[in-house]
């Protein structure tokens, strides 16, 4: 990590973004929650390939967490280079590693298992239970007692419903809530609304701000909330018209887990070549003078379930990072 933020700070990149728990782990310790990385860290196996039309599991354990102190170095290091780091807690989908480890917090109360296949898992946070919030609370001041950064992005990407639709609990507080489906969105979609807005309003009591991905918007935006564009550009576009800001990484300009030659052996099958990263203009077209300062800037992602070794990391980072760069700070 610490070698990714050397060549960011030699690029003049500023913010590291550390997406740290989801189905297939949680990789941050939290002292007030063990399991979360006693076993909410370590899955049995791993899919082979993608894992879409046949699952095919490799049987090899994999765990591994970074510990607070680990974070606190890091955090550290960052800033001695002029780097922030800001922690992502993906809530409330992306959490079955936090399921698996207390099965309280998921609406079926069943043991799972983390999961070793990637993708979307339909198990999410039960959130018609009070004792969820509070477990997200009690994280997330740990979380802030780690990171200064003014922002902790909350995720918000891909929670399916299902589980919700089916939940007594879920159902009971969609009622009390008196949310209902219409034109613009489902009962569930406002629900999770409801779940960022309250979890942005924790944070503020702590000098937060929240970023999203842009599914936030489903439902209703919250008050304060910075949107993490992916799904293209117009989630970005749709918070900027009303008056949020932006940070623009849009899949088809900025995911770094996409191939960069067509030939390449990975699995994400998708072609991205360094061409069209540093074609990728984030102040768009339809954004006024006025509304520019919105863009808050850009950012690559590198997710990195088909990343096993060091190299490969930099094989797909560079040179597409540097576009990044040069797209952010050259006009
Ligand atoms: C995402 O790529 N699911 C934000
Ligand atoms: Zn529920």
């Amino acid at each position: 990590v610490k070698k990714y933020l050397d060549i960011m700070a030699i690029h003049k990149m500023n913010t590291f973004h550390w997406h740290l728990t989801d189905d297939q782990g949680w990789r941050i310790e939290i002292k007030k929650y063990p399991r979360l990385t006693e076993f909410g860290s370590k899955r049995k196996g791993t899919v082979l390939g993608k894992g879409w039309y046949e699952i095919v599991y490799d049987g090899i354990p994999y765990e591994g967490h970074y510990t607070q102190d680990q974070i606190r170095e890091v955090v550290a290091y960052a800033a001695s280079k002029g780097i922030e780091v800001i922690p992502e807690i993906d809530l409330p989908g992306h959490m079955l590693a936090a399921i698996a480890s207390y099965p309280e917090l998921g609406c079926t109360g069943k043991q799972h298992e983390v999961w070793g296949r990637w993708g979307v898992s339909p198990e999410v946070l039960c959130v018609g239970k009070e004792e969820t919030f509070e477990f997200l609370e009690n994280v997330l001041l740990e979380i802030i007692d780690l990171f200064p950064s003014k922002y902790i992005h909350i995720g918000g990407d891909e929670c399916p419903k299902i589980r919700w639709e089916e939940c007594p609990a879920c159902q009971a507080k969609i009622r009390e809530l008196g949310l209902v489906d219409d034109e613009e969105a489902t009962a569930a979609e406002r629900l999770q609304s409801y779940v960022t807005n309250r979890v942005e309003a924790f944070l503020a009591q702590h000098g937060k701000s929240i970023i999203g991905w842009d599914e936030i918007l489903e439902g209703g935006l919250a008050p304060d909330a910075t949107v993490m564009s992916w799904r293209g550009t117009e989630g970005g576009m749709k918070a900027i018209a009303q008056g949020h800001d932006v940070i623009f990484t849009p899949t088809q300009y900025c995911y770094f887990d996409y191939k960069q030659d067509e030939d390449q052996f990975k699995p994400v099958g998708k072609f991205l070549p360094l061409e069209k990263v540093y074609s990728f203009e984030p102040v768009l077209e339809g954004i006024s003078e006025e509304e520019a300062h919105h863009v808050l800037g850009l950012q690559g992602n590198l997710w990195t379930e088909h990343v096993l070794h060091d190299w490969h990391a930099e094989m797909q980072l560079y040179p597409r990072v540097f576009a990044i760069s040069e797209v952010g700070w050259t006009p």
